[in-house]
């Protein structure tokens, strides 16, 4: 990361790795990370609600883990590696994590959705089997007023589970974890 001035403004480079793709950018350093998201990199998937930490909306995984990126300033991206919710499906399939959310009703108006998507992802990266109460603990973090929870809940257990989904290709349950994380 290096500093720079433009005119009396203090900016400062950073260079990072958001959803396989290397960005540098020139940025203010009170800037935070939700926001260059959203409105330099124009990954609007990553909401905004509360920014201070609360409501879990900007969740993003940095460098495997968990974050809220209403909490970061963009220049703590600098040498990271980013996934936002943009990296899961692809131009005509769900990924397995979003699809069990859509076959367990786990959304309703879906703006809580990117959260708990990002949330799931790097309990995924954990590399063990969460149970369904160690599920609920992990998504404290991220408030819906939708849903109830139950049914996010069921559909993370479900990924985790590996239960095949309508559309998978596989629906005839022999496929173990493969619609589970990778
Ligand atoms: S917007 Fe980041 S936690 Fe609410
Ligand atoms: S689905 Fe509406 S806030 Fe969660």
């Amino acid at each position: 990361m290096t500093a720079n001035t433009a005119g009396t403004e203090l900016l400062v480079e950073l260079t990072t790795t958001v959803n396989g793709e290397e960005v540098t950018a020139t940025v203010p350093p009170r800037l935070h990370a939700a926001d260059f998201l959203r409105s330099r990199l124009g990954l609007t998937g990553t909401h905004i609600g509360c920014e201070q930490g609360s409501c879990g909306m900007c969740t993003v995984v940095v460098d495997g883990e968990a974050v809220k990126s209403c909490l970061m300033l963009a220049c703590q991206l600098d040498g990271r590696t980013v996934q936002t919710v943009e990296s899961l499906a692809t131009d005509d399939r769900l990924d397995p994590l979003q699809q069990a959310f859509k076959d367990a009703h786990a959304l309703q108006c879906g703006f809580c959705t990117p959260g708990f998507l990002m949330t799931a992802t790097a309990l995924g990266y954990q590399g063990s089997c969460p149970s369904r109460a160690e599920i609920r603990e992990e998504i404290a973090g991220v408030l819906c007023r939708c849903t109830g929870y139950e049914n996010i809940v069921s559909a993370i257990e479900n990924w985790f589970a590996g239960v095949p989904q309508p559309g998978s290709g596989d629906e005839t349950g022999s496929g173990g974890r493969a619609g589970g994380p990778r």
